[in-house]
């Protein structure tokens, strides 16, 4: 059996944590492949909710083994937390179930200094970033000075590679005008470095070989994306995006699978729209109504805390993200949120003057112009109890289902009904066929 992917379709914050942590009930390995605790992704089992932002969200699936993969970046503390939080939320054998590629790259202090200072200087310039260090760790990535977990974990070359970070480090903050790193802080840091590294030693080893292991001996492989189509770096609303590849595609390269590995991609999709930071939204919705959206589902961010900007449905933006990452299926989340509406819409297009645009500009200027062209289509009652076929949806519900898989050209695989495990509608699984 080939390997399942299950990617964002918008900005972030769908629900892939929701509807991997379902999927992971028939995969053997759960694995993150790119991105790092910019991700916040949210379970909540028996009323439980618990929030992953670098552990793959299947890990609760005590079957499961959780990767992280070479094309993530990984903050060594933040991982030690949430392995402890794990351990709390009843998680067992993590020791044989938790596997971190030694090729993945480790976001240091001062990566977090940086992005700061960064946005601080830039002013209304600003990304919006999450502050946690992921630009520039993957800028070292890129420019070939980063270090990886394999380096993390061998003391001598940890410590000569965090100087020499340092050194640049301190160079940019000079520049930007932030405090730079010195004497007794950096040797703090390296300390803390070290002890970091002897906690995580265990974990660590080659991923890439255990995956392609895997995939031989027919087991089933989940790949969990983070973030969404439109933050990618290269297809997203750049430079408003994240600093790597979120599409399905990096699904291979961030974790040393084939592309031919890969046999479904699930798009997971809100049943509007969302987005946090800054950049271009067409379907924005500022003022009551959006802040009704915001209100009903829960709209702040599961790593920051920020309020999310809300808008409707934009199928010009899903259709892209479809193409871009060869959906073959759709999970469609929060339809509940849109409960009690008189009318729901639906953009279909982009208008610019005379013309219409039926794919995303590059250019974030031209986003300016945008008018988006709505279908307006009948709103439905609110539910009692967590359906569990799509019969029991009311009938706005299931139009609205229908219209989004007829543009697509997809099949929904799965409905989330509200944020618990159980609240979820399973039309098809390709884990489990
Ligand atoms: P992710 O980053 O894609 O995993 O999504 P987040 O966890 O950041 O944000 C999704 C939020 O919506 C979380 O608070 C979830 O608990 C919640 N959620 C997921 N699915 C549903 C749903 O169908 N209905 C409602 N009301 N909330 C949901
Ligand atoms: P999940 O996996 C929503 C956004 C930030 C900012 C931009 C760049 O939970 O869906 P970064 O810190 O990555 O350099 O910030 O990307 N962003 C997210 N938005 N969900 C996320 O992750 C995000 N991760 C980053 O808000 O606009
Ligand atoms: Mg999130």
């Amino acid at each position: 059996m080939g390997c399942t992917v299950c990617v964002g379709a918008q900005w972030g914050d769908e629900g892939k944590g929701k509807i991997t942590d379902w999927l992971a009930a028939h995969a053997d390995y759960v694995v993150r492949f790119q991105g790092g605790n910019n991700a916040g992704h949210t379970l909540v089992i028996d009323g439980v909710q618990t929030v992953l932002h670098i552990v793959p969200s299947g890990v609760l699936r005590e079957g499961t083994c959780a990767v992280v993969g070479n094309g993530c970046v990984i903050d060594p503390e933040v991982l030690l937390q949430e392995i402890e939080l794990l351990t709390a939320r009843g998680a067992t054998g993590l020791d044989k179930r938790l596997l971190i590629s030694d090729g993945a790259h480790v976001i240091l202090p001062f990566h977090k200094r940086v992005d700061k200072a960064r946005e601080h200087a830039a002013g209304s310039g600003r990304i919006g970033t999450t502050g946690r260090g992921i630009g520039p760790t993957y800028e070292d990535k890129a420019a070939r000075r980063g270090m990886r977990m394999v380096d993390l974990v061998d003391d001598q070359r940890a410590a000569k590679m965090v100087r020499a970070g340092v050194m640049y480090a301190n160079s940019i903050l000079d520049a930007l005008g932030a405090e730079m790193y010195r004497g007794a802080e950096l040797e703090d840091m390296i300390a803390r470095i070290k002890g970091h590294a002897a906690r995580l030693r265990p974990f660590v080893g080659d991923a890439t070989t255990r995956l392609h292991e895997a995939v031989e001996n027919g087991e089933r492989v989940l790949l969990e994306g983070a973030q969404g189509a439109m933050l990618d770096l290269d297809h997203g609303t750049y430079p408003y995006v994240t600093s790597s590849n979120t599409l399905a595609g990096h699904a291979a390269v961030g974790t040393g699978l084939g592309p031919r590995d890969i046999d479904h991609v699930i798009l997971v999709a809100k049943a509007y729209t969302t987005r946090v930071g800054e950049g271009p939204f067409p379907t924005e919705i500022k003022g009551p109504l959006g802040e009704r959206i915001r209100d009903r589902g829960g709209e702040y961010g599961a790593t920051t805390g920020r309020e999310r900007r809300c808008g409707w449905l934009d199928l010009v933006q899903l259709k892209y993200a479809k193409r871009l990452n060869s959906g073959t299926h759709l999970a469609l989340t929060k339809l509940d949120v849109l409960a009690g509406f008189d009318h729901i819409k639906v953009c279909t297009a982009y208008k610019v003057g005379e013309t219409e645009l039926s794919v995303p500009p590059r250019a974030p200027e031209a986003y300016a112009d945008i008018e988006p062209v709505y279908e307006e289509l009948p709103g439905f009652e609110a539910w009692e109890g967590s359906p569990q076929s799509v019969d029991e949806l009311p009938e706005g519900a299931r139009n609205l289902i229908a219209y989004i898989s007829d543009a697509l050209g997809i099949p929904v695989a799965m409905i989330s009904t509200g944020p618990g495990r159980d609240q979820t509608i399973q039309v098809d699984n390709p884990l489990n066929p």
